[in-house]
C-alpha cells in the first residue's frame, strides 16, 4: 500500500484566502444587492505597461516563424534578462552580483517555497511573526517544523520573532540559534521595513552564527526611505549567508504573467558545498524555464519605457495607500506602514479579534481586509487593507469605514 507524505496532515485548518473567499462568497449570497469592495488579497489590478505588451508582442510573432520561435527556455533563465537584472537591480545598487548568480523562476511564491529543499531535514527555521504564511507552510510539507500547537497556533520547531507595535516591527535576534532566518523586507503583512543600518545587522549576526538568510524583497519597489536597502547584498558579508528571492508581480503587475528569480551568490557556502551549485541542480532537474515571451516582458521592466511606466504604476498605489493611511488615521485608527510597501496595517479596535473585525467590516461597510491572525499569532489584533485596489475603489472604501 502506498504511503503519503504524512507532513501534509498536520497542516492546520485551510489556505487563509480561501476562507476569505468562503466568507465572502456566502454574505454575497445572503446580500446580492450589497456592492462589495475588495482590499483584501495582495492582487494587482492594473493593466500591464504598455512597454511590456509591446515586448510580449513581439515575442508572441517570434513564436510564430520557424526562424525566430523559442522551444525550451534554458533553465537559469535567458541571458537577456540575466543580464538586464544584473545591471539593474544589483549592478546600479553597488552589489557585487553577477548574471550567473540569478535564477530566472515562475515566481517568488514557488521559489520561496522550494528553496528549503536544499537544506538539511533538522534545520530550525526562524521567522518574522507575522509573515507570509508560505515559508512555514512549505516547511511543514518537508517535515522541519515538529508538532502544532493549535492554542498558540505555533510549531514546536519553529523560533518566532514577533515584529508588533511593541518592538516597531523590527524583528529582534532570537534567543535561540536558527540555521534558516527567513526575513521578508517590506513585510507582508504589515507594510513596515528595517533601515539597512538594522538590515546589516542581520547580516553579521547570520555570518558569525553560521545561519542562511532567505531574504524575500518581493516588495522593493515600493521602498521610498533612502535608509532601507533594495537589495540584502547592500549589506557587507550578504553573499556569504543570504539567498534573495524577488518577484515581477508587484513591481510589474505580473501575478498573471509570472516571473521571479532567486539570487544564489556563488560565495555562499555549507562548509566547502556551493548552494549556488545545487540550486541550479535543483532548477536543472525540476524546473523548465520560464516562458520565452515572459522573460521578454520581463526584460521590457528594464527598459527606459518600461521604468518609467512602472513608476508611475507603483505611484499610482502608492496613492492608494497613503489615502487608505490618512483616512483610518483621521477616523482615529492605528496604522503602520504604507510608506514602503503597498499594504497599510491597523490595530483592531475595540480590542476585537482579527475576524470579528473582519466580519464587522464585510458586513458594515462591506469592505474586505485580511485578519492579521491569518499570517501568524502575532498578527492577532491586527488587520491588512492592500493599496493595489483601483483609485475609486479605494476612496470609496476609506469613506465607507470612515462613516461606520
Ligand atoms: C512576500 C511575498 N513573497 C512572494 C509572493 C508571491 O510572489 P509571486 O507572485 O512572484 O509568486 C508574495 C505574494 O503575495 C508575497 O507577498
Amino acid at each position: 500500500m502506498f504511503k503519503i507524505n504524512e507532513n501534509y496532515q498536520k497542516l492546520p485548518g485551510s489556505y487563509l484566502f480561501s476562507t476569505i473567499a468562503k466568507k465572502v462568497s456566502a454574505f454575497t449570497q445572503a446580500n446580492p444587492d450589497k456592492d462589495i469592495i475588495r482590499l483584501g488579497i495582495g492582487d494587482v489590478t492594473q493593466p500591464l505597461a504598455p512597454a511590456v505588451i509591446e515586448a510580449m508582442h513581439k515575442a508572441v510573432d517570434e513564436m510564430g516563424k520557424a526562424e525566430t520561435f523559442h522551444g525550451y527556455a534554458p533553465d537559469l533563465g535567458y541571458e537577456f534578462l540575466r543580464n538586464a537584472i544584473a545591471e539593474h537591480d544589483y549592478k546600479a545598487r553597488g552589489c557585487d552580483i553577477s548574471a550567473d548568480e540569478i535564477f530566472v523562476s515562475d515566481g517568488a511564491k514557488s521559489d520561496s517555497a522550494n528553496i528549503q529543499e536544499i537544506f538539511g531535514p533538522d534545520n530550525r527555521i526562524a521567522v518574522c511573526d507575522p509573515v507570509y504564511p508560505v515559508y512555514v507552510d512549505s516547511n511543514v510539507m518537508s517535515g522541519r517544523t515538529g508538532v502544532y500547537d493549535a492554542k498558540t497556533e505555533t510549531w514546536s520547531d519553529v523560533i518566532y520573532m514577533p515584529c508588533t507595535m511593541d518592538n516597531g516591527f523590527v524583528p529582534e535576534f532570537p534567543k535561540e540559534t536558527p540555521d534558516m532566518i527567513y526575513l521578508c523586507l517590506p513585510n507582508n503583512p504589515t507594510g513596515t521595513t528595517i533601515t539597512k543600518a538594522q538590515l546589516q545587522e542581520w547580516v553579521d549576526y547570520a555570518n558569525q552564527s553560521g545561519a542562511v538568510i532567505i531574504y524575500d524583497g518581493a516588495y522593493e519597489a515600493y521602498i521610498s526611505e533612502d535608509d532601507v536597502a533594495h537589495s540584502i547584498y547592500e549589506c557587507q558579508g550578504a553573499e556569504t549567508c543570504a539567498i534573495e528571492l524577488k518577484s515581477f508581480s508587484k513591481n510589474a503587475g505580473f501575478t498573471g504573467v509570472r516571473l521571479g528569480y532567486t539570487v544564489v551568490p556563488k560565495e555562499l557556502k555549507c562548509k566547502d558545498v556551493s548552494l549556488h551549485g545545487m540550486w541550479a541542480r535543483r532548477h536543472g532537474t525540476k524546473f523548465n524555464g520560464a516562458p520565452y515571451i515572459v522573460q521578454r516582458a520581463g526584460e521590457a521592466v528594464y527598459s527606459p519605457e518600461g521604468r518609467e511606466q512602472l513608476k508611475k504604476q507603483v505611484a499610482y498605489y502608492m496613492k492608494n495607500a497613503s489615502i487608505i493611511k490618512a483616512g483610518l488615521k483621521d477616523a482615529g485608527y492605528t496604522v503602520f506602514g504604507g510608506v514602503n510597501a503597498p499594504y497599510i496595517w491597523l490595530k483592531t479596535p475595540g480590542n476585537m479579534t482579527s475576524w470579528e473585525f473582519f466580519d464587522d467590516l464585510l458586513e458594515r461597510a462591506n469592505v474586505v481586509g485580511t485578519p492579521g491572525s491569518g499570517f501568524g499569532p502575532s498578527g492577532e489584533g491586527y488587520f491588512r487593507l492592500t493599496a493595489f485596489g483601483s483609485y475609486e475603489n479605494t476612496l470609496a472604501a476609506i469613506e465607507r469605514v470612515k462613516n461606520l
